[in-house]
């Protein structure tokens, strides 16, 4: 069996980043499931499809041609890189991603891409639902402040507009659908490894991560 590690918590707390880092530690392949969902959010509000209309986003979901390349994230022949990194994308994203026929559709989709030498998979459901049978599951958690202060530098420094308090809020909002839908609820799976991230930093989240990694593999 293809040996897969999933890293799973809210948005903002450097899943991101440790995924990469440990991918590139390891050599294995990466999965960043939330660029899914927001690429299908995209293609949804091009294609005039309401975030509210599950089977069309389902229909939508079975043929989306996305591809990821070379770190771009590929929607047909168009890269959407940039535009799926938006907080309006975000939001989008998890709306589209409340939707079960949605997900359903999506999953062997993630299954896949579960290939040689190994899969380092970032989500909010990929040790609970989409590799239940992962050797090695993290669940990164921080506060929501704290989410929010690192989106608010992030931001600031590619030189965007940044509003702190409205970030806390659309984090709190996000979490709040994410935990509370009736599937695949962001939750951490009974056999993950909890860390909380609010007063580490990337590098001593990946060694701590690294130090699992050792035990099980
Ligand atoms: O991780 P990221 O912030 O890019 O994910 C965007 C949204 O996609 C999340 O807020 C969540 O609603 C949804 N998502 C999901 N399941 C995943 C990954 C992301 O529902 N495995």
């Amino acid at each position: 069996m293809i040996p897969v590690i999933t890293i799973d918590g809210p948005s903002g707390t450097g899943k991101g980043t440790l995924t990469d880092l440990l991918a590139e530690r390891l050599g294995w392949c990466s999965l960043d499931s939330g660029a899914l969902y927001r690429v299908l959010g995209v293609a949804a509000r091009r294609q005039g499809v309401a975030l509210e209309d599950a089977d069309a986003l389902a229909g939508l979901a079975d043929s989306l041609p996305v591809r990821f390349v070379s770190g771009r994230v590929l929607l047909g022949e168009d890269d959407v890189s940039a535009e799926i990194r938006t907080e309006e994308a975000g939001m989008a994203a998890s709306k589209v991603a409340a939707h079960p026929e949605v997900r359903a559709r999506l999953l062997d989709w993630q299954r896949r891409m579960a290939r040689e030498p190994g899969l380092v998979a970032d989500g909010r459901d990929m040790g609970t639902v989409v590799f239940p049978a992962a050797p090695l599951k993290i669940f990164l958690d921080a506060s929501p402040e704290v989410r929010a202060e690192r989106r608010y530098k992030q931001l600031k420094g590619k030189g965007l507009d940044a509003n702190l308090p409205q970030l806390v809020r659309d984090i709190r909002e996000r979490d709040a659908r994410d935990r509370n839908r009736p599937v695949a609820p962001l939750c951490a799976a009974d056999d993950a490894i909890l860390v909380d991230s609010t007063a580490m930093s990337i590098a001593e989240v990946l060694d701590r991560v690294l130090e699992e990694v050792r035990r099980v593999f």
